[in-house]
């Protein structure tokens, strides 16, 4: 008997490029979210010409990412992006996939439920609360302050404390250089052609970067090493991550150890930084929503210099200002996902081996799903109010959906309720700001940002 074939769907909208041969790949390494916004008017399922065998795709509705997280989640699996980062974060849980993914993900989920993370609150205001001199000296002496630096410092100090449980120390500006240098070199390498031996040669970046690389693997190994000599694993969250390999009977490997810390310095910090730099940005530029956050972390603190785990959950207007920021500057601008077998999407055959890419920063600005998209609107996230499903996925979604997201969200509610009710900050430059996808979206060139005391600082 003949079997009955599904008949062949047409083929979806293609964004070509003006570079012959190359296609859109020049603009997707510049730019990878302006290529988007380019493919949208085309389609929900647009395909971006590029070199190779493999069919790039980019996917506007949210039906679709649900679809490819969610619904459909078996059959997508991670991309040769992802094998980029491996260099770095070994076969750490944004990695790796299977059995091992499954394994590492089910001993490290209950260490960051928001029940676990309601005691890291306290270190995370008081590492805030240490910035508090700086920029008050910072004010007094008219200096401005370049606040992605700044925010990218306090959310790693925050990370290094509560998950390794270190104090700051004098390598620290040694570490933020390597993470920044490691960035740098992952982003050149995300769209690259250039096969990977090529990571081998002795090039004056590739040098730069196995030298950053060696400095953030000492450090991780350091500690890792530290603790497993000690008598006991430890209360942060590498001694929840050696206690539950422990009760597993998984036997402690040190190199998954390793990979794991790795993976969480560097999914874990530079993002709630991106999203917090963010905040700063528009802020500046909303004086009055800027001023309504200060006074209600002053209302919730009630005088008090940092805010206790029952204190996050009363910052509802800080709470939406974050969610309102992750909406038109998504730390994560996109994330891709590997076809393993065909699928169809929106009416269009994906065929095995294709990438899509899902764009929390295309879904989140398109004017079907939010109006007035540009708009800084923090009442879109009132109490009670949320978005339909996928039109808002700053944290992914499904099975793979980011594990740090009460942590990130608890670090900038504790960070915003110790800074904003004392500082208030102006761009310090005319220049428009200029969102830039290294590994996370972040304003090209730094925020230069005045810093001045508010007036009506902290009464109790
Ligand atoms: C504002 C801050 C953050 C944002 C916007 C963010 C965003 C994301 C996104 C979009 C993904 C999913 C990627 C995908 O599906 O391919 C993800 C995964 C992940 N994130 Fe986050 N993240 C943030 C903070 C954190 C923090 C603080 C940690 C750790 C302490 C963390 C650890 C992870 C891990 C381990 C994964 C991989 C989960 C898995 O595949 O099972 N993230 N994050």
């Amino acid at each position: 008997m003949a079997k009955t074939r599904r008949a062949r769907a047409p083929s979806p909208p293609v964004l070509r490029g003006g570079v012959p041969l190359l296609g859109v790949l020049p603009a997707l390494a510049r730019d990878a979210l302006g290529v988007f916004e380019r493919a949208r008017p085309l389609g929900d399922v647009v395909r971006l010409a590029v070199p190779g065998r493999r069919l790039l795709f980019v996917l506007a509705d949210p039906a679709h990412v649900r679809h490819v997280l969610q619904e459909n989640h078996p059959n997508y699996r991670r991309t040769p992006f992802h094998d980029r980062l491996k260099t770095v974060m070994g076969e750490g849980l944004v990695t790796s996939e299977g059995e091992l993914w499954r394994r590492q993900r089910r001993l490290l989920q209950p260490a960051f439920r928001a029940e676990r993370i309601r005691r890291f609150v306290e270190t995370m205001g008081a590492v805030a609360a240490e910035l508090v001199q700086r920029w008050d000296a910072a004010a007094a002496a008219g200096r401005v302050l370049d606040v992605s630096r700044e925010m990218s410092d306090l959310a790693l100090d925050i990370a290094v404390r509560c998950m390794f449980g270190q104090e700051r120390r004098g390598g620290d500006a040694a570490i933020s250089a390597a993470l920044h240098e490691v960035q740098v070199w992952l982003a050149g390498r995300f769209w690259s052609l250039a096969p990977d031996w090529t990571e081998r040669l002795p090039a004056p970046a590739n040098r730069r970067f196995r030298r950053a690389l060696a400095t953030l693997d000492a450090a991780v190994g350091r500690i890792v090493a530290d603790r497993l000599a000690a008598a006991e694993v430890g209360d942060d969250l590498l001694g929840m991550l050696l206690a539950a390999q422990g009760e597993e009977n998984t036997g402690t490997d040190a190199g998954q150890v390793r990979d794991e810390a790795m993976t969480m310095l560097l999914a874990g910090h530079e993002t709630s930084a991106a999203a917090l730099t963010w905040v700063w940005h528009l802020l500046s530029l909303h004086p009055e929503v800027a001023e309504a956050v200060g006074d209600e972390a002053a209302r919730v603190l009630g005088g008090r210099p940092a805010p206790g785990a029952d204190d996050v959950g009363e910052l509802a207007l800080t709470r939406a200002v974050v969610q309102e920021t992750m909406r038109l500057f998504p730390p994560v601008g996109w994330f891709g996902r590997l076809a393993a077998g065909p699928d169809r999407i929106g009416g269009f055959d994906i065929p095995a081996g294709a990438i899509l890419a899902l764009s929390p920063w295309l879904v989140q600005r398109d004017p079907r799903f939010w109006p007035d998209p540009a708009r800084f609107d923090p009442s879109r996230f009132a109490a009670g109010a949320r978005p339909a499903p996928y039109t808002y996925f700053p944290f992914g979604g499904g099975p793979r959906t980011c594990l740090g997201n009460h942590f990130a969200m608890a670090e900038m509610l504790a960070a915003l309720a110790v800074l904003a009710p004392r500082f208030r900050l102006r761009h310090a430059s005319t220049a428009p700001v200029r969102p830039e996808l290294l590994v996370t979206l972040r304003p090209a060139g730094g925020l230069p940002m005045s810093v001045e005391r508010r007036a009506r600082a902290l009464a109790a």
